[in-house]
């Protein structure tokens, strides 16, 4: 028996048509994908202007921008304003961007994983869409929990282009084919419960929380320890390759709060890394936190408010929690 025909994203997309922004969510995501198209081929080829060029200006979060940063950020931007997306709010932007007309907000990581672009590791872009509502001040729509998430996604730019999306019905990988220029779908992504493989920046340990240490502690003694089975450990910094693994083979992703000023809430920022991500993980039957307490209930504060993160295999999310509750 042949194998099934793989869906093209855009009949994936045409059946969103009776759903509410069902239009308008297809069209953006379809305008996104011509952008991470573009990125893929820029990074492949490595021509945007110095690929390792690091003597450039920081962003809102104080973190140095690259060339790559910036051009991602123009490219998905332009994108945005073909599509019915009316706010731009981006990691590499200080303040939210008026995008044209429409009913959608976007909350954007243009480049994920920028420590890594000279190294060629997998980076990627990671999405957030929602309605973007009557507010006046730009800013008051990104005030929003997860929950309010109308779609989330991120693309890998590996030896594979792919693209991770959620609309609140499951969690699909879509592959893209460079021949036929076209995404099409790869798999269904389904967490297991069980976390075999733990994911941590262990050179952070002595900043760790308490409860951080004594959970970690636990896994590194294996079987020899209070878990009575052993671990593996991976940890690729970049959090679209980290975020891939765990929806393909389970086990758990860490970036607690710390000792740091700069990291006391973390280093990950909400609504354009930990939200899009969790909601992709709930969607495939994982688990996501700020390390105790669901993520997608908790409300963010500004576009680019910080917050820990905790996410994978449902049971293994809820050890970390036992171990967390008196931080
Ligand atoms: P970005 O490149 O968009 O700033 O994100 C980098 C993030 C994330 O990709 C990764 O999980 C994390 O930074 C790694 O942080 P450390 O290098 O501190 O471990
Ligand atoms: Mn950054
Ligand atoms: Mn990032
Ligand atoms: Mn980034």
């Amino acid at each position: 028996m042949s194998a099934p025909a793989m869906q093209s994203l855009a009949a994936h997309l045409d059946a969103l048509a009776a759903k509410p922004l069902g239009p308008e969510l297809a069209r953006t995501v379809a305008a996104l994908t011509r952008a991470a198209v573009t990125v893929h081929a820029t990074i492949r080829a490595g021509t945007v202007p110095d690929l390792t060029a690091t003597d450039t200006a920081a962003n809102a979060s104080g973190e140095t921008q690259k060339p790559l940063d910036v051009f991602a950020d123009e490219t998905f931007l332009a994108a945005a304003r073909t599509a019915p997306v009316s706010v731009y709010g981006s990691e590499e932007q200080e303040l939210p961007v008026p995008s044209g007309d429409g009913p959608l907000a976007m909350a954007i990581d243009p480049l994920d994983g920028s420590s890594n672009i000279e190294t060629n590791i997998a980076v990627g872009t990671i999405f957030s869409l929602f309605a973007a509502g009557d507010a006046p001040d730009p800013a008051e729509v990104f005030r929003r929990s997860g929950t309010e998430q109308l779609a989330a996604g991120f693309f890998i730019y590996g030896a594979q282009l792919l693209l991770v999306l959620t609309f609140g019905a499951g969690t699909d990988v879509f592959i893209h084919d460079p021949q036929a220029d076209e995404f099409r779908h790869h798999a269904r992504c389904t967490i297991p419960a069980r976390a075999g493989e733990y994911s941590v920046n262990a050179a952070n340990r002595r900043h760790w929380p308490t409860g951080m240490l004594a959970y970690v502690d636990g896994l590194e003694q294996g079987a020899e320890g209070p878990r009575q089975r052993d671990f593996g450990m991976r940890y690729a910094g970049s959090l679209v390759a980290d975020g891939y693994r765990i929806l393909q083979r389970g086990g758990i992703f860490i970036y607690p709060a710390d000792a740091r000023k700069a990291y006391a809430r973390g280093r990950l920022r909400q609504l354009y890394e930990a939200n899009p991500i969790a909601f992709c993980i709930e969607q495939a039957g994982g688990a996501a936190t700020d390390t105790r307490r669901r993520l997608l209930d908790l409300p963010p504060t500004t576009l680019h408010a910080k917050v820990p993160l905790a996410f994978g295999s449902r049971d293994e999310v809820e050890v970390l929690a036992t171990y967390m509750q008196g931080e």
